[in-house]
């Protein structure tokens, strides 16, 4: 899940390039680099880490010419070095790479053999050489690189520029995402819209097999076997402004603070305030929720948890079957699909590899596709057959905060439209949990006054080597995301639970120094949670208790710390319950010294298997 960006461009590309990547770092962080033409020649510079030491090396030693290729590495086969950053290249081609080419140990083999030397320890590098044997065989650069990408198994997408072509770019794409830009009097090769966003809002996006042959502005689209291809050109909303901090020390701490505002922004689409009701404006979409056999939910890390808290809904309130699998372990199991079933694929970025293949596998067999996105010109909506979109804004902290809830919010409104398409749900009852939703931005602003104290409490957490996150029923995957949530900024390890699994094994690990983080709301499962609390407890355990003030005032004396959500319909509490999970690491990642928004081994969206 790297970012890529080429441009034939007419003035010098390095530091266009350079500002592009800096809207793709979202995708890896591990290395940088770019290659351009100078006087015909293959130069490049790279650097390890973040783009801003790209930046620095460019600016010590700049990199002229007008055609280029770009890079930004999240590392799969080698380590974060100059030596495996991107672009490769030998004298006659320079590459860039996104996904993993799983042939690379045979290919590489049979080219050592015929004596081509390598140097990194990347799959990437192979293409290099493969390209440039059949140059060696006479072969013209647009076929060279046709005949290459044939050779190669995997997911790839992949920009090249070639010694003496001036204004040559391709590009190829299987199984990875890639767009071509079409401007007044360049062309450009980008991982999505956005990347391209700068330079042009007029992009086609590759399908699988497509080869891309860019000179100058004149773009040439050739199919898997090799025919001439016609991809639409589509005008994008990808916005070019880059989004800022808005005065937050984070863009996490922004992204806590905008939920309010963007969950108003989901529930505005999916309800009537006036009812309130369910408001969907898609018949197809109102069908399948009234007539699916079974719905299978799908999705990775964040998004997965949300689902989680999906299945609880849809079968609570709409008698509805759910099936839900981790989308890297769906089609593994050869899973079942109902006839007449529908297939929910949850995805902030709409480009998580496993999930788009995931939803691959239910169309193949039979499922109407649903999307639950953030990103609406995403490789996942394009291929869903109904997108829901979830209008959270840009996201750009790894750690997923507005998404979730947006998502959640969304779900719940699904559920509730499930449930009256099925005859499960009365109208009063569409109407109660409908006020609730619409009650939920208000909760949210009245908790982040609370902030200062989870500052607190955040600190303590940091001090842990071990915390343990509980709840039950739709609190289970919250406990899930909690513990997600502090592992991935702050390196505490940190495991959910159902709070009655915590006898069956994981109470051993209890003592004086393991916060255990429970999440109790006032409900139906909140004597039973409590036991569970108390089990915790009498093995010297230190609760934190996060209930409402009548679950804090019933069971909260001997916790050692406790946080207050606000009193509100029970069905809402995962929504505001995230919110005080999101702080928690939040600052417990601050006070651990750790890159909040771009941590480390991470990125934001995961392009390969
Ligand atoms: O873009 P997606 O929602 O498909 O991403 C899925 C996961 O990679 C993502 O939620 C990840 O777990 C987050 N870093 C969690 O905060």
């Amino acid at each position: 899940m790297c970012g890529i960006v080429g441009i034939a461009g007419t003035q010098e590309v390095a530091p266009v390039i350079l500002e592009a990547l800096k809207r793709l770092e979202y995708r890896g962080y591990d290395s940088a680099g770019i290659a351009t033409l100078v006087d015909g020649r293959i130069e490049r510079r790279r650097s390890p880490g973040k783009l801003s030491r790209l930046d620095a090396v460019l600016r010590d030693e700049p990199l002229p010419g007008r055609t280029g290729i770009g890079h930004t590495r999240w590392a799969t086969h080698g380590a974060p070095t100059v030596i495996n950053a991107h672009p490769h290249a030998n004298a006659r081609v320079a590459i860039v790479h996104n996904g993993i080419i799983e042939n690379f140990r045979d290919l590489r083999s049979e080219l050592l053999a015929k004596g081509h030397k390598f140097e990194s320890e990347t799959d990437s590098e192979v293409a290099v050489h493969l390209i440039s044997d059949y140059l060696d065989q006479g072969l013209a650069p647009e076929d060279a690189a046709q005949e290459a990408v044939r050779r190669l198994t995997g997911a790839y997408s992949l920009a090249m520029i070639f010694r003496g072509e001036e204004s040559l770019l391709i590009g190829a794409r299987k199984g990875s995402p890639l767009a071509v830009g079409y401007g007044e009097h360049e062309a450009y090769l980008g991982s999505d819209a956005f990347a391209l966003a700068p330079f042009t809002n007029r992009v086609a996006y590759l399908e699988d097999g497509d080869v891309a042959i860019v000179r100058g502005n004149q773009v040439s689209i050739f199919d898997a076997k090799g025919r001439p291809a016609n991809r639409e050109v589509v005008i994008t909303n990808a916005s070019s402004a880059l989004v800022d901090k808005a005065g937050h020390r984070h863009f996490m701490a922004k992204e806590i603070h905008e939920q309010p505002e963007v969950i108003g922004h989901t529930l505005a689409h999916y309800l009537d305030a006036a009812g309130p009701n369910v408001a969907l404006d898609n018949d197809k979409l109102s069908k399948v929720l009234a007539s699916a056999t079974r719905l299978t939910i799908s999705a990775c890390g964040t998004a997965y948890y949300a689902g989680l808290v999906g299945k609880y809904w849809f079968e609570k309130l709409a008698r509805l079957p759910v099936e839900i699998d981790f989308a890297s372990e769906l089609r593994y199991r050869d899973p079942v699909y109902p006839e007449g079933g529908a297939a929910l694929f949850i995805s902030q970025s709409g480009e998580t590899a496993d999930t788009l293949a995931a939803l691959r596998d239910a169309k193949a067999n039979g499922q109407t596709t649903l999307a639950l996105v953030n990103v609406v010109e995403s490789s996942i909506a394009r291929e869903a057959d109904i997108v829901l979109p979830i209008f959270a804004g840009p996201e750009i902290g790894v750690a997923s905060t507005k998404a979730f809830t947006c998502q959640l919010a969304a779900l719940a409104a699904l559920a509730i439209a499930a449930g009256r398409g099925r005859g499960k749900l009365s109208a009063e009852d569409e109407k109660r949990l409908c006020t609730a939703l619409l009650e939920i931005p208000r909760h949210i602003v009245e908790f982040l006054k609370s902030e200062a104290k989870i500052e607190a409490l955040g600190q303590e957490v940091a001090k842990a080597r071990d915390v343990l996150y509980l709840g039950r029923g739709p609190s289970f995957p919250l406990a899930l995301e909690g513990a997600l949530k502090l592992k991935e900024i702050s390196y505490v390890h940190a495991e959910g639970y159902a709070a009655g699994e915590m006898k069956h094994g994981p109470i051993a690990l209890i003592d004086e120094n393991v916060p255990v983080i429970v999440m109790a709301p006032h409900d139906g499962f909140f004597e039973k949670t409590v036991s569970n609390m108390q089990e915790v407890m009498a093995r010297g355990g230190k609760v934190l208790l996060i209930s409402e003030r009548a679950g804090l005032d019933r069971a909260g004396t001997d916790a050692w710390a406790k946080i207050e959500v606000p009193d509100a319909d029970a069905f809402i509490a995962p929504i505001l319950y995230a919110i005080p999970a999101q702080l928690l690491a939040y600052y417990a990642a601050i006070a651990k010294g750790s890159d909040v928004d771009q941590p480390r081994n991470l990125a934001k969206s995961v392009t390969v298997e």
